[in-house]
């Protein structure tokens, strides 16, 4: 078996540009099977709150890394208190995501090459991954294999030069270029991170960091399209990108974070559990696209297509049917006509009897991703070697949470949860005590 490669694009990410994805991709070409890219809590050499907060830093990553599938935005950094730092990162890489056989490559900016001697724990983090270093203006070709050779030995033999062009955009001065013109320049960032920044006014002058737009345009346009099933095809189709558009115009910030954490989750538990990562993102994705509408217009919309409400759903439309209508949504809006990718949608709240894998991992996405804080964590622990167990788990939490508020319980809830029982037995998985 060859040995995997996975290289780390950390930074800032305010915004993520085409440089970030020019480095992405010379990493790829020099044979990374995978690039994470990381935004960092907090640089420990720039102690200066980021402007963009973290939020917005993140949804930002995720629409930059949409359309390459060996791209995946990770927040392994992104939810530690600053400051981070290097070492104690790798260490967890190397233990959650890398197998003890695959090459780590951190990919470092030639203008932090004369720091590195002063990194924190610097010989103990060369053992754990090698340095790939890129280009810039100054310190390029022979000037950079130079500074390379000033480097102390045991730090040396572990860097290497990532091949690329220089490449002349920078964050800084993107940011001052929207703050003083209230436009971004030309082709330096992915269509997704333009409209993200032009919908949120991130870094203008007259509005506060991280305020929202005001004035948003009116209802989108669906254009329902002739895509095919084919998931492979569609991410062809910029489908993810469609949906993103949907989710950034349509979606209050906390939501938005929510399902971008779902959608991380969800594509991280289907690599770990044998399931298809792209169908899991798309399906977070979308798990909760119409969450917000009231629940007038849920009904409204339900009825419109046909779907029989009856019973609990009549008096408690929210529950069930935003996640029923979403999934219908899903080929009507974008085309997405994967049976299981709209089985996972229509069950994520309730689960039901005999869920498939992707259902299973949509639904434990839902309730542990990062956003849901501490009270999850024993969900994540479960999560990371027992999918079935992380499943019960959320199935008794939901029930006895909503016991203990004294609320009404869908009766799905119940007959998911004893179907999941009769099955775990009948798999000889719980033992009687
Ligand atoms: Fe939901
Ligand atoms: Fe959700």
């Amino acid at each position: 078996m060859t040995e995997r490669r996975i290289a780390i694009l950390g930074g800032s990410f305010d915004p993520p540009h085409l440089g970030h994805a020019a480095i992405a991709r010379a990493a790829l070409d020099a044979g990374a099977d995978q690039v994470i890219w990381m935004p960092a809590a907090a640089s420990p050499f720039k102690q200066a709150r980021p402007p963009a907060p973290a939020l917005d830093r993140w949804a930002m990553v995720v629409l930059a890394t949409l359309d390459e599938p060996r791209f995946v935005a990770s927040r392994a950094e992104l939810d530690r208190p600053p400051p981070s730092f290097s070492i104690e990162t790798a260490i967890r890489l190397r233990a959650e995501i890398a197998a003890p056989h695959a090459t780590l490559w951190w990919i470092v900016g030639a203008d932090h090459l004369a720091e590195i001697g002063r990194w924190h724990r610097v010989e103990d983090l060369v053992q754990l991954l090698r340095l790939a270093v890129v280009p810039r203006h100054d310190l390029r070709d022979a000037a950079l294999l130079e500074a390379i050779e000033r480097l102390p030995e045991r730090i040396r033999s572990a860097v290497e030069v990532l091949p690329m062009p220089v490449v002349a955009l920078s964050s800084t001065e993107i940011r001052r270029q929207v703050r003083q013109t209230g436009e971004l320049p030309a082709r330096a960032v992915v269509s997704g991170v333009s409209q993200y920044i032009a919908r949120y006014g991130l870094y203008r002058a007259d509005r506060p960091a991280g305020a929202p737009a005001s004035a948003q345009a009116g209802p989108a346009e669906h254009a329902a399209t002739a895509a095919g099933s084919d998931l492979g095809s569609q991410r062809a189709e910029g489908v993810e990108e469609r949906i993103m558009d949907q989710l950034v115009r349509e979606l209050p910030r906390a939501r938005l974070e929510h399902v971008l954490g779902v959608a991380g989750t969800a594509a991280e538990l289907a690599e770990r559990f044998g399931a298809d990562p792209g169908k899991a993102r798309i399906a977070g994705l979308l798990h909760d696209i119409v969450r917000v509408w009231p629940p007038e217009r849920l009904l409204a919309a339900c009825q419109e297509r046909g779907l029989a409400v009856a019973g609990f759903d009549l008096e408690h439309p929210l529950v069930r049917l935003h996640g029923l209508l979403a999934s219908h949504l899903a080929e009507e809006w974008f085309g997405i006509k994967d049976p299981d990718v709209k089985a996972a949608i229509a069950s994520h709240t309730l689960g039901r009897p005999q869920m498939s894998r992707l259902e299973r991992i949509l639904y434990v996405a839902d309730y542990c991703e990062p956003g849901r804080g501490p009270q999850a964590e024993d969900v994540r622990l479960a999560a990371r070697d027992d999918l079935d167990a992380a499943v019960r788990l959320v199935m008794d939490r939901t029930i006895a949470y909503l016991l203990e508020q004294g609320r009404a319980i869908h009766p799905l809830a119940v007959e998911a949860r004893n179907a999941f029982l009769e099955d775990s037995v009948r798999a000889g998985l719980t033992k009687k005590s």
